[in-house]
């Protein structure tokens, strides 16, 4: 038995190493979190290149290699003491911080759990000079400028610590993260990975990060090629308000962010920075959530590398040890600003703009690298910013289109009313091609520059009428006098034996009802009768359209209907006002939903998120057929 704890016991001060042991509980959960300090620190320092060497998963050995401005032979000792910095000096400085570190503890949290060393030469002196951690000796010794930090033995001191690793892979896994989170915001530094005495990982720098094709070129090396081919640029800039000032909320949102079909099961691809900082934030992973609402099915996980620039001051990054979290003054700033940066990088749309949606299923044999091939050659300004669908040309002699201005749909009753087609279409000049054939009743054939495109008719027109939905309803809430969505009276009203919930709920909603352009009235006690359906879905089936409001309606509040559900509202309507399977469409119907979809923002994804179009090269179909060219 233990003794009884006793009462009062005298208040003493902790001694230094069991203060350092305690905050490397917060710093330091595993190797990674070594290797993420000692990259803050070499990065700090002005390092150019960096190698990280590393013995089973970073446990026994972790070695952090720079070419800094180094450390001088008496500071050294400096170096591992607690709140220890050469980065600031005041509250003001703390404000302000441009560097990754500012706490001056990682070190000695470290020194107190490991056995360090701290090596390291600065220019100009003709010695490197070597300080054990353990026993405070310094020793000359030969180095060229630079530091370089050597951990090892991590968690020697506090074995529970040690017993929470995972295997020597894991923990490497973890560590090849964390320098993969620094390379990403820094492409001027080059970065190399060993393990076990084998290259693991290794970029090469290839510029400043304002600079869009080193940007890129990092975005290849360490996501993957398919990462920046299935990626669409983000470049958005709050601007301060006139007339206020107090208010000059710059804020820049920059980046490349994954077209839905990129997206993943897990989130394991989503990279955000803070002024340079990599971090976790809920408000920026909800705002890029948000933005892909419209187009991402499900649970799926979009990719993104986005970069936020924001004036220092709005943002506290002391909030965490590990500084992995931050803080920001007007988190509904940022929230804004983040999700209509990427809301309107994905709003184009891609048709002929970035890689092709390939479809890859038909012809497995066809590697990344060549899908890059493609891409390139399909577009020559793939790598300019996001492209507005005012960019496509429509001006050709003979076209009967014009390109839409601004984000608007033109007039979609062109699509049932098809233009006389006098002079023939130009084949080769549209991103999604001229229409070949209808394939049973469901996909349409077109043929492009590329080879091949395969449309999905209803997913498409789905989305272009949801589209026009949208806008249509934007202007009927900015309007002042007109009170509804374009509405066209039926002929002959459209009756149908109702539910008594359909009947009540026609009845308390009949403002927002005619807010969306539809009259359902009790024609008896029994029957609902249509007299009216928005312009856009004159087309469709009236009967199941208003069946469909009703039920949604009948889900919500009504005015929880227009300020909240109206996007899923006027997705299940457009669902019942696009065209069905099976309906015959003639050529110049389907070139004419073609140039919708080319004019018609998000029109790659149906409502649902899933694609509306492939793009099958022609080099695919050789294949198919073992054909050389
Ligand atoms: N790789 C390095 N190159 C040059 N100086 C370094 C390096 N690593 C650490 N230092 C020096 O040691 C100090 C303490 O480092 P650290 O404990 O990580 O605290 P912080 O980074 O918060 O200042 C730093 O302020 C810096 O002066
Ligand atoms: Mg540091």
């Amino acid at each position: 038995m233990n003794e009884p704890f006793p009462l009062r016991r005298p208040i003493r001060e902790l001694p230094d190493t069991l203060i350092s042991q305690i905050a490397a509980g917060e710093v330091v959960e595993r190797p990674a979190s070594v290797v993420r300090e000692l990259l803050d620190n070499a990065l700090d320092a002005g390092a150019s290149q960096i190698t990280v060497r590393l013995l089973a998963g970073g446990v026994r050995l972790i070695s952090v290699e720079d070419d800094g401005a180094g450390i001088l032979p008496d500071e050294l000792p400096m170096a591992l003491k607690r709140h220890a910095t050469s980065k600031i000096g005041s509250l003001a400085d703390l404000e302000s911080v441009g560097t990754m570190g500012f706490r001056g503890e990682a070190l000695a949290a470290i020194n107190a759990i490991a056995d360090c060393a701290l090596l390291s030469r600065v220019n100009g002196q003709t010695h490197a000079y070597l300080l054990e951690g353990q026993t405070g000796e310094i020793t000359p010794v030969a180095r060229s400028t630079g530091t370089t930090v050597e951990v090892k033995e991590l968690f020697f001191s506090t074995p529970a610590r040690r017993k929470f690793l995972k295997t020597d892979a894991t923990e490497l896994a973890h560590c090849v993260e964390a320098v993969r989170r620094h390379a990403l915001v820094r492409p001027d530094v080059g970065f190399a990975i060993w393990h076990e005495g084998k290259l693991v990982e290794q970029w090469r720098r290839c510029g400043e990060l304002a600079s869009l094709p080193a940007l890129e070129q990092r975005l290849t090396d360490v996501l993957g090629a398919d990462f920046v081919e299935r990626s669409v640029w983000v470049d958005f800039s709050t601007s301060a308000t006139p007339g206020r000032p107090d208010y000059a909320p710059i804020i820049k949102v920059w980046g490349r962010v994954g077209i839905p079909d990129a997206a993943r099961a897990r989130a394991d691809q989503q990279f955000c920075y803070v002024n340079g900082r990599f971090v976790r934030d809920k408000v920026i992973t909800h705002a890029a959530r948000s933005a892909y609402e419209d187009v991402l099915h499900g649970q799926r996980q979009p990719v993104y590398a986005l970069y936020i620039d924001i004036d220092p001051t709005r943002v506290d990054v002391n909030v965490h040890p590990t500084k992995i979290e931050v803080r920001f003054r007007d988190s509904r700033e940022v929230h804004q600003a983040v999700r209509h940066a990427v809301e309107s990088a994905l709003a184009a749309p891609r048709a002929g703009q970035v890689s092709p949606q390939v479809a890859t299923s038909l012809v497995r044999t066809e590697s990344a690298a060549q899908v890059t091939d493609w891409g390139q050659a399909l577009s020559p300004e793939s790598t300019s910013p996001i492209l507005s669908p005012a960019s496509y040309s429509y001006t050709q002699a003979g076209m009967h289109f014009e390109a839409p201005v601004g984000h608007r749909v033109s007039d979609l009753a062109a699509l049932w009313q098809p233009q006389p087609t006098a002079v023939p279409l130009p084949a080769n000049d549209w991103p999604l091609g001229r229409a070949l054939a209808q394939l049973k009743g469901v996909y349409i054939l077109a043929e492009n520059a590329q080879g091949l495109i395969i449309v999905d008719m209803h997913a498409a027109h789905e989305r272009i009428v949801y589209e026009r939905l949208k806008a249509q309803w934007a202007d009927t809430l900015g309007a002042s006098n007109s009170s509804s969505l374009p509405s066209q009276p039926l002929l002959i009203p459209a009756t149908f034996a109702a539910t008594p919930i359909e009947v009540a709920t026609a009845e308390t909603n009949a403002a927002t009802l005619h807010l969306l352009g539809l009259d359902i009235t009790p024609f008896s006690g029994k029957t609902l009768a249509v007299r009216a359906v928005p312009t856009t879905l004159a087309q469709g089936d009236a009967v199941e359209l208003a069946r469909s409001v009703l039920t949604e309606l009948s889900q919500h509040e009504a005015n929880t209907v227009v300020q909240r559900a109206h996007n899923e509202l006027l997705g299940t309507m457009a669902c019942h006002g696009a065209v069905r399977a099976n309906r015959h469409l003639t050529l110049e119907e389907m070139n004419a939903l073609l140039r919708q979809m080319e004019a018609t923002e998000r029109s790659d994804q149906c409502n649902h998120g899933r694609p509306t179009w492939r793009q099958v090269s022609l080099r695919e179909l050789d294949t198919l057929f073992m054909r050389g060219r």
